[in-house]
């Protein structure tokens, strides 16, 4: 249905078929799961847009596209995000990456906001780990829909089996697998395709450096080539058929069921079968429901949600970007949108598509595309911007910090620096600042999810705001948010202390959970509830 004017040289027809076209997905993983090492093979099966030869991987092994700042590069993780846009048999892929150490989990959960579906990927060796199942958790709430890769095929693992059952087990969704190792890990030879019965034999090349070969066979003519190997994975995969472990487009996208796949990255295989997964079921760009759960028509004016604010990438442009996911409309460069939280009007006359270091002015973007706006520091993360038709999408709930720390200008001279620095970080959701009419402006607190983040705030007020700081541990570990009648009580016990967040939100802190219980149990009528996500 037309929903109205876009504003655009493109009719409600052509931006609806644009927002079929686009698969933004993330993939999440537990660090060392091989990420980089797929996303560079990803760029590889297909073309990236825009950057062409552009490759992705991790500091000190290769040239890498998100190494953009020197923390990260020293520390080889990847702590900011970055959005990779490729092209693939007529589908637009935007891949938007997200940090894998544990302490960033905030930013990860930022950008599962702007996704509409995630690929898992799995240590063959290892299983699931730790950081696979918090990000499991956060896509399972958010209803995003998860493709599971299993990768390092090529290396001694679990059984094939076993790690189905795992899946299920811990995740609580039945894996349908859609190929079938053929050979066991550590030896492997293809795939079995679940849908057709035929047999995709990978060649290896020297170094796994450029795309895999691969050719299909026949089931008879793979029993010939492969004799006991192919009827072992044969076998199996009758048993998962027995066992209704069939691919269900319907339970995939409410989050019952995980498609399974299985790979090895560093060779390249199973890479193509991924990206022709991904193009046959993975939810295109669908209308995004707003605050009023009313979702906005893909080919409404434009609109879109900023799910990441990023500063200091990169000592050539010292600028401050916004990511801006777009869900409705065409994205023109130049068009002024409105700000919903302020109503005030942006002008996007930088707008830029952000590879790694490579910049890339933008013209136009669709619906499921990630722009990032540049000299946003209006901008803050959940905020919502649009054209001609308001509307505000959900924000983006914060996390509930558990480490915190009082932050102090080195030098009084400086202290202006110093605010207009906390300011920007807090704006931008690097930490969090809390502060109280005790503590004063001049020593708030910050708060954080992982210890890593103060280590970023240090780094960006010294390097970028020229405002030294010290900062000192408190011994709080847990928050909880309460209300201001709870106040009084809450102030005269020992080791506790009540914040107010810039959102708004009250924040008691307690050293750990039995000085929470202590007071929860002295104080039944004070209000302390956990600070959800949502
Ligand atoms: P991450 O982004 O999830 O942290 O993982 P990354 O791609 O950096 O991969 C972690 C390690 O696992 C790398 O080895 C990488 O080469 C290896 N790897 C990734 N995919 C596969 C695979 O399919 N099979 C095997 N056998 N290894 C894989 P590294 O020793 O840390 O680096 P490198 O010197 O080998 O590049």
């Amino acid at each position: 249905m037309n929903s109205g004017p876009s504003s655009s040289s493109h009719t409600p027809a052509a931006v609806r078929g644009q927002a079929k076209r686009r698969r933004t997905f993330a993939v999440i993983s537990h660090p060392d799961s091989g990420k980089s090492t797929l996303t560079e093979a990803l760029a590889l099966h297909a073309r990236a847009i825009g950057t062409a030869g552009a490759t992705h991987g991790k500091a000190g092994r290769r040239s890498t596209v998100s190494d953009w700042m020197s923390m990260e590069q020293e520390r080889g993780i990847s702590i900011t995000s970055a959005a990779l846009q490729f092209e693939y048999d007529d589908v637009v892929f935007n891949l938007l990456d997200t940090p894998g150490h544990a302490d960033f989990s905030e930013d990860t959960y930022r950008v599962l906001s702007a996704v509409d579906s995630a690929v898992m990927l799995v240590d063959a060796a290892k299983g699931l780990e730790v950081q696979t199942m918090k990000l499991f958790e956060v896509c399972k709430h958010r209803g995003i829909p998860i493709v599971t890769v299993i990768n390092k095929w090529d290396r001694a693992g679990h059984e094939p089996l076993a790690l189905m059952d795992e899946i299920h087990e811990r995740t609580g969704m039945l894996p349908t697998p859609l190929t079938w190792p053929v050979g066991q890990s550590g030896d492997f030879r293809g795939v079995l395709d679940r849908l057709t019965g035929e047999y995709t034999k990978y060649t290896r090349d020297s170094g796994g450096a450029s795309i895999a070969g691969e050719e299909t066979f026949a089931p008879e003519a793979a029993q010939q080539l492969e004799g006991e190997t192919w009827t072992t994975a044969v076998d199996e995969a009758e048993l998962l058929e027995l066992e209704e472990q069939d691919h269900d487009q319907e339970a995939y996208l409410a989050g019952r069921t995980t498609p399974v796949l299985f790979a090895s990255a560093v060779l390249n295989f199973g890479v193509h079968k991924l990206l022709d997964t991904l193009v046959a079921i993975a939810p295109a760009a669908e209308p995004r429901p707003d605050v009023n759960e009313e979702p906005r028509p893909v080919d409404a004016p434009f609109s879109g949600f900023v799910f990441k604010v990023q500063a200091g990438m990169d000592s050539n442009h010292r600028d401050r970007l916004a990511y801006v996911r777009v869900c409705s409309g065409v994205f023109e460069r130049g068009m002024v949108v409105t700000h919903a939280n302020t109503g005030k009007p942006f002008a996007t006359k930088y707008a830029q598509q952000v590879f790694g270091r490579d910049r890339e002015a933008v013209d136009e973007a669709f619906p499921g595309d990630v722009v990032g706006l540049v000299n946003a520091s209006a901008l803050g993360v959940g905020d919502s911007l649009y054209l001609d038709r308001k509307v505000v999408f959900p924000g983006i709930p914060t996390f509930s910090p558990e480490h915190f720390m009082v932050i102090r200008a080195k030098d009084s001279s400086k202290y202006k620096q110093f605010r207009k620095g906390i300011e920007q970080l807090d704006h931008e959701g690097v930490i969090q600042v809390l502060r109280s009419d005790l503590r004063g402006d001049q020593a708030p607190v910050l708060g954080a999810v992982g210890p890593m983040q103060f280590e970023v705030a240090e780094d960006r007020m010294v390097n970028e705001f020229n405002a030294p700081c010290e900062l000192e541990r408190l011994n709080f570990s847990i928050a909880r948010r309460t209300v201001r009648d709870s106040v009084p009580t809450l102030s005269r016990e020992r080791n506790v202390e009540v914040l107010s967040r810039s959102d708004g939100e009250l924040l008691a802190l307690f050293s750990d959970r039995w000085r929470l219980q202590g007071v929860e149990r002295a104080h039944p009528d004070v209000v302390l509830e956990p600070l959800v996500v949502s």
